[in-house]
């Protein structure tokens, strides 16, 4: 069996460090859209973690859907093209609409997904992000709340994935580069 803690340099946030934080952001989220219901959207899967426990720590009214998307690539991660593989269950009209990622790395895929979101009508369309890396700055993508600006490093764990792998670490750590292959 794998034991993920040997695929780690170092871990980069604890568990606990990240609960602490959601839980700041949920308060603020919550002083924001006091007396409204707002709809969480997850980007689907590396949100998974973070939406299941900043909903919880909400107590504005909430609904949750979901999205899957695809960017494509020229070879590098992000190319800035999406594509919708699961679209909402949810029709925006009239909605406040809080987009939930893990990450944001180039800020393509939310730049397009917020771009999009806000064409359907909603009464409002914000990100709330645990992790923004340095890079997010060259693209215009407006983040209401973001939980910790993270270095160059590649992380996983907490929903973050490399191959698919460590989604499921309570901890968000740093790949230890021979794990890269
Ligand atoms: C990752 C991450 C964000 C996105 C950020 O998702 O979860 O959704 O990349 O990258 P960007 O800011 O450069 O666009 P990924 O495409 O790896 O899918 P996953 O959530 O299923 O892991
Ligand atoms: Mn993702
Ligand atoms: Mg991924």
């Amino acid at each position: 069996a794998r034991d993920a803690g040997t695929d780690l340099e170092s871990v980069l946030l604890t568990e606990e460090q990240v609960q602490t934080r959601l839980r700041e952001m949920a308060a603020e989220i919550d002083a924001f859209y006091a007396g409204s219901e707002v709809l969480l959207v997850g980007v689907l899967k590396g949100a998974v973690m973070v939406m299941a426990d900043l909903a919880r720590a909400l107590t504005v009214p909430v609904t949750m859907d979901w999205m899957a998307v695809s960017s494509y690539g020229s070879g590098t991660k992000s190319s800035g093209v999406v594509r919708i593989l699961k679209d909402l269950d949810t029709d925006l009209s009239g909605k406040h609409v809080l987009i939930v990622e893990d990450i944001i790395d180039s800020g393509l895929t939310l730049s397009w997904l917020s771009a999009n979101l806000g064409s359907r009508g909603p009464a409002s369309v914000r990100i709330a992000t645990l992790l923004r890396k340095p890079t997010a700055a060259k693209v215009e993508v407006e983040v209401s709340w973001v939980g910790f600006d993270i270095g160059e490093q590649f992380v996983v764990g907490y929903g973050l994935d490399y191959d698919e792998k460590y989604r499921n670490l309570r901890d968000i750590g740093i790949l230890a580069p021979h794990m890269y292959g």
